[in-house]
């Protein structure tokens, strides 16, 4: 599990110093240059799917459920991550609450982390609170403690996810000793 996270995040452990490069997650500033290379030159499979893109964009009429917090100006992207920062305070319920936490968290610090450089987008300051507040406590709460079960109770998907949010939330939040933490933490899947 290790060797996969390693591969997921081997730009960021790459360095021997305690900061992190951005963009450093799924995508790194080299991943987006040769993408956007490969899109001018319109090849293939990279055009095909950016004209899926910008159609999608265009007529979507995907509404965000909470539209409280509008930062005029801002893109689609960046108001739907706004639009959650600004509402989400607590994720509740069964266990599930938990693979709720490390899916979405993980998600949600990937996409954050994709937007930080857009000088479009103002809301990373709001988001990454929100992260540190709603998703990473229960990243924390889960490894620790897995519901108050043993340790080998839940399959390793349970932990996967609840490391891979621990981690990538400590590289949007500029955080190293949250990344080692989970990097290091116990479980059936870490
Ligand atoms: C993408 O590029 C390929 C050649 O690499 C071409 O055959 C195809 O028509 C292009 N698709 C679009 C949507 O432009
Ligand atoms: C969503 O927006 C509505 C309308 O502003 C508000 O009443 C509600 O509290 C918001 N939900 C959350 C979870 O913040
Ligand atoms: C969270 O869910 C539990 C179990 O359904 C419930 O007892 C508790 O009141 C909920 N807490 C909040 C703050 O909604
Ligand atoms: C980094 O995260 C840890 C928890 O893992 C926390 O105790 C610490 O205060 C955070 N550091 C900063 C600079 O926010």
């Amino acid at each position: 599990m290790l060797a996969v996270l390693c591969l997921i995040f081997c730009c960021s452990l790459s360095s021997t110093s305690a900061t992190f490069v951005h963009p450093g997650l799924l995508h790194t500033s080299s991943d987006l240059a040769r993408v956007r290379r490969h899109v001018l030159a319109n090849k293939a499979p990279w055009n095909g799917s950016w004209v899926l893109l910008s159609q999608h964009m265009r007529n979507s009429n995907y509404v965000p459920r909470n539209t409280s917090f509008i930062n005029c100006g801002t893109v689609a992207a960046g108001r739907i991550l706004d639009t959650w920062s600004s509402s989400l305070q607590l994720i509740n319920g069964t266990s599930d609450k938990y693979l709720e936490s490390g899916i979405y968290g993980y998600a949600f610090a990937q996409s954050a982390e994709l937007l930080r450089s857009y000088n479009g987008w103002t809301g990373l300051q709001q988001f990454q609170k929100m992260l540190l507040e709603v998703f990473y406590p229960m990243n924390k709460a889960f490894l620790d403690h897995h519901n108050g079960q043993d340790v080998y109770r839940y399959w390793a998907n349970w932990d996967l996810c609840n490391t891979a949010s621990m981690m990538t939330i400590g590289v949007l939040t500029d955080n190293q000793t949250m990344f080692d933490y989970a990097y290091n933490g116990e479980g059936m899947g870490t």
